[in-house]
C-alpha cells in the first residue's frame, strides 16, 4: 500500500511544465495499430494507464520502445485480433482498441470494460456506430466478438450523446472504410482533434475534429507518422486548482490555454487573478477565493466532468455556498464523503452538491475513491491544516505524472510513502483517525 503525505498550508510559488495529455495519447496509441509502419508519439506521460495500454499493443503484435516520454510503435507485423481479459480490465479505456483492431484485422475479440468507480459506463454508443459501419457483433458472457464480413463503409451515424470515446472509436475505425463516414454530435474535446491530427498525418482524410459534425473519406490505408501530443488540460487545471486552494501564485507551461477556457472563467470569478501569455499561463490567488454559485459539468467546451472534483476542494474553501452539478456520470460525488473527514461541509442529493465554504480544512486519513478524486483530496490535503495521509494512490498513478514530486517543487510538502512499515496511520495522530 502506497499513501502520500501531505503537511498542509504551504503556499505553492513557481513554475511547472504540465504533462502530455493521457486521454489523447491513449485513442493515439490505440490508433497506432492501424497506421502501418513506425509511429512515433512524443510527449507521453509516464502513467500506468499508458503502460497498461503499451502492453495490449506489444500482445497485439506491435513492436514498442518508450524513452523520455516518447514512444515508439511498430506496428508493421500485428499477429492477432483477440485481446486478453486481464489486459483489458487494466484499464476501462481499452475499449478504443475495438475500432483500431476491427479496422486493421477486420475482427476483433475482446472482453467488456466493466463499470468503474465513477459509474456504469456502457458502451452501447461505440457498438452502435460500430454496426452502423457495417461490423457484425455478438455479446456472450461479457466477450465482444466483431467482424466485418463485407469490411466496413462509409455510412451517417448520429449519436445520442457525444460520447468521447464512442466518437473515438469511430474516428479510428472509419478512416479506412469505403466510402465517406458523417459524424453527427461528436464529442468535440481537444483530444478528438489530437486523434484526427495524427490519423490526418497517417493519411486519413477526416475534417470538422473539434465541431459537432466530423466528415472521414475513406481511404485504402494508413501508414505510420510522427506526433506530439498536446499538454493535459484537466492536469493544468488541476494545479490552478492547487494554487487556488493554497493562496498560491504559479505559472504553468506548455499549456493550451483555450482549452482551459471554463476553468479559467470561473477561476477569475472566484478572485483568481490569471494572465495567459502565448503557451502559459499564470494563476496568483487572493488569501480567500469567493464561492461559485453555480457549475455544471458539460461536454466541451462545457465546465469538464473530470475537474468536477478538484474544483469541489476550492468550493470546500471558498467564501460562501457553490453548487456544483454533475451532467456526466452518474457516481462522481465519491470523493465528497472524504472531503468531509477534513471538515467540509456538502450536502448531496443526486447530482447536486451543495457546498459552504468553511474558514480551514483540518488534516485527515482518506482514500482516493478515483482518479480525479483522488487528486481533489491530495488538493483539500494541501491547505488543511495539519497532517493527511491519502491512500490508494493507484488511482491517482493512472493520470498524474510524478504528482508528489511536481508539488514539492511547488513548495509543497508532500512524500510518497512506500515502504510498509513506514505507514502511516498507525503512527499517525489518533486525532487524524476519523
Ligand atoms: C472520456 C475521458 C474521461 C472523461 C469523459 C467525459 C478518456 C480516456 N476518458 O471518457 O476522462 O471524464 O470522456 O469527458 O478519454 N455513455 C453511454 N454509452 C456509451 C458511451 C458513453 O451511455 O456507449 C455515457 C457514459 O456512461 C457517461 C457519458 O456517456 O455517462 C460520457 O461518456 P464518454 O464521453 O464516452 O466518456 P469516456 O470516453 O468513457
Amino acid at each position: 500500500m502506497n499513501e502520500y503525505r501531505i503537511n498542509g498550508s504551504h503556499r505553492l510559488q513557481g513554475e511547472l511544465r504540465v504533462q502530455g495529455a493521457k486521454n489523447s495519447a491513449l485513442p493515439i496509441l490505440a490508433a497506432c495499430t492501424v497506421c502501418r509502419g513506425v509511429s512515433v508519439i512524443h510527449n507521453c506521460p509516464d502513467l500506468t494507464d499508458i503502460t497498461a495500454t503499451i502492453n495490449i499493443l506489444r500482445h497485439l503484435g506491435c513492436k514498442v520502445q518508450v524513452e523520455n516520454g516518447t514512444v515508439t510503435v511498430d506496428s508493421t507485423s500485428i499477429q492477432t485480433h483477440h485481446v486478453p481479459d486481464f489486459l483489458m480490465q487494466e484499464m476501462r479505456s481499452s475499449v478504443i482498441f475495438l475500432g483500431a483492431i476491427a479496422a486493421r484485422m477486420g475482427k476483433a475479440s475482446l472482453s467488456l470494460p466493466g463499470g468503474c468507480e465513477i459509474g456504469l459506463r456502457p458502451i452501447d454508443l461505440h457498438l452502435d456506430a460500430l454496426r452502423k459501419l457495417g461490423a457484425v457483433i455478438h455479446e456472450e458472457g461479457g466477450h465482444i466478438l466483431l467482424e466485418c464480413p463485407e469490411g466496413l463503409q462509409g455510412r451517417v451515424i448520429s449519436l445520442s450523446f457525444p460520447s468521447v470515446g464512442a466518437t473515438e472509436n469511430v474516428l479510428i475505425s472509419a478512416c479506412t472504410a469505403r466510402g465517406t463516414t458523417t459524424l453527427v454530435n461528436a464529442a468535440r474535446e481537444p483530444e478528438i482533434s489530437d486523434l484526427a491530427d495524427y490519423l490526418n498525418r497517417c493519411g486519413a482524410r477526416i475534417t470538422g475534429a473539434g465541431e459537432g459534425i466530423i466528415t472521414i473519406e475513406g481511404v485504402r490505408a494508413l501508414h505510420a507518422a510522427e506526433h506530439y501530443v498536446i499538454p493535459d488540460r484537466i492536469v493544468a487545471a488541476s494545479y490552478m486548482l492547487a494554487a487556488a486552494v493554497t493562496q498560491g501564485n504559479i505559472t504553468l507551461k506548455n499549456i493550451i490555454p483555450a482549452h482551459l477556457g471554463p476553468v479559467t472563467a470561473l477561476l477569475q470569478e472566484s478572485g483568481c487573478d490569471v494572465r495567459v501569455r502565448e503557451k502559459q499561463l499564470k494563476i496568483s490567488a487572493p488569501p480567500q477565493i469567493k464561492a461559485i454559485p453555480t457549475v455544471r459539468t458539460m461536454p466541451y467546451p462545457g465546465f469538464p466532468t473530470d475537474v468536477q472534483a478538484p474544483l469541489m476542494t476550492a468550493c470546500c474553501v471558498a467564501d460562501g455556498t457553490s453548487i456544483v452539478i454533475e451532467t456526466i456520470f452518474e457516481s462522481r460525488f465519491r470523493h465528497v464523503p472524504e472531503l468531509c473527514r477534513f471538515g467540509a461541509d456538502i450536502l448531496v442529493d443526486g447530482r447536486i452538491a451543495v457546498v459552504k465554504g468553511v474558514p480551514r480544512l483540518h488534516g485527515a486519513v482518506v482514500s482516493a475513491p478515483d482518479l480525479r478524486g483522488g487528486v481533489a483530496l491530495v488538493l483539500a490535503g494541501l491547505c488543511a491544516e495539519g497532517q493527511t495521509f491519502v491512500r490508494e494512490l493507484h488511482h491517482i498513478d493512472r493520470g498524474y505524472e510524478k504528482l508528489d514530486e511536481q508539488l514539492q517543487y511547488l513548495g509543497a510538502d508532500i512524500r510518497r510513502i512506500e515502504d510498509e512499515k513506514e505507514h502511516t496511520a498507525q503512527n499517525a495522530d489518533p486525532g487524524l483517525q476519523q
